[in-house]
């Protein structure tokens, strides 16, 4: 009897944290709260073309499964994400506690306001609002060189130099990667 009620209190509980996770989010972001595939994260991780001398960025980081994925190949390359919705960066700082790595740093906060300089890659998957509003900041400080992969959307005045079809079912997310080179 004990042992149900525990169950029952354990998936209140889960229950309470998803609706926290997936509706409170829009509270603080326009962007839900939608991560990548665990399918397509080798898809992702090969266009980004990472070498042990990357710095790894994704800019609204949700769980951080991107950094852990590309932590956990290349356990040389720095990752940094960045947060803005309290309850996906909480569930990425427990990760990074329990099964990350102390080359993943997550940050909570606003990328608009984050120096994207150091980055030598970066990984968006958000609306083409927010990539629009992105690339004059990527053309001031991002280095010659620097690679941004977007999953979906794209800018809408830089052209990429690849695209990457993942998946062609019509009603799948993460269908395609546009990979940019600046
Ligand atoms: C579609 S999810 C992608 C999560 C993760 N990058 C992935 O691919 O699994 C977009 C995330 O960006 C976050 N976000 C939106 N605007 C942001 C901002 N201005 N600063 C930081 N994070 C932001 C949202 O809270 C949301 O968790």
């Amino acid at each position: 009897m004990l042992i149900l009620a525990y169950v029952l209190i354990f998936f209140l509980f889960l229950i309470i944290f998803l609706t926290l996770l997936f509706f409170i989010n829009p509270l603080f972001s326009f962007i839900p709260f939608v991560p990548v595939r665990r399918k397509v994260l080798n898809k992702i991780i090969s266009a980004l073309e990472l070498n042990d001398q990357s710095i790894l960025y994704d800019l609204g980081c949700g769980d951080g499964r991107i950094l852990f994925a590309v932590a956990k190949t290349n356990p040389s390359i720095s990752c940094v994400g960045i947060e803005i919705g309290p309850f996906p960066f909480l569930l990425a700082k427990i990760k990074n506690i329990f099964w990350g790595s102390k080359k993943v740093r997550i940050l909570y906060g606003n990328f608009f306001k984050l120096d994207t300089s150091p980055a030598t890659h970066i990984f968006l998957y958000l609306f083409p609002e927010a990539l629009d509003e992105l690339l004059p900041k990527f053309e001031k400080e991002l280095k010659t060189g620097s690679r941004v992969v977007s999953c979906d959307f794209e800018f809408s005045k830089k052209k990429p130099s690849k695209i990457i079809e993942i998946e062609s079912l019509g009603w799948q997310k993460n269908k395609r990667l546009y990979v940019y080179d600046f």
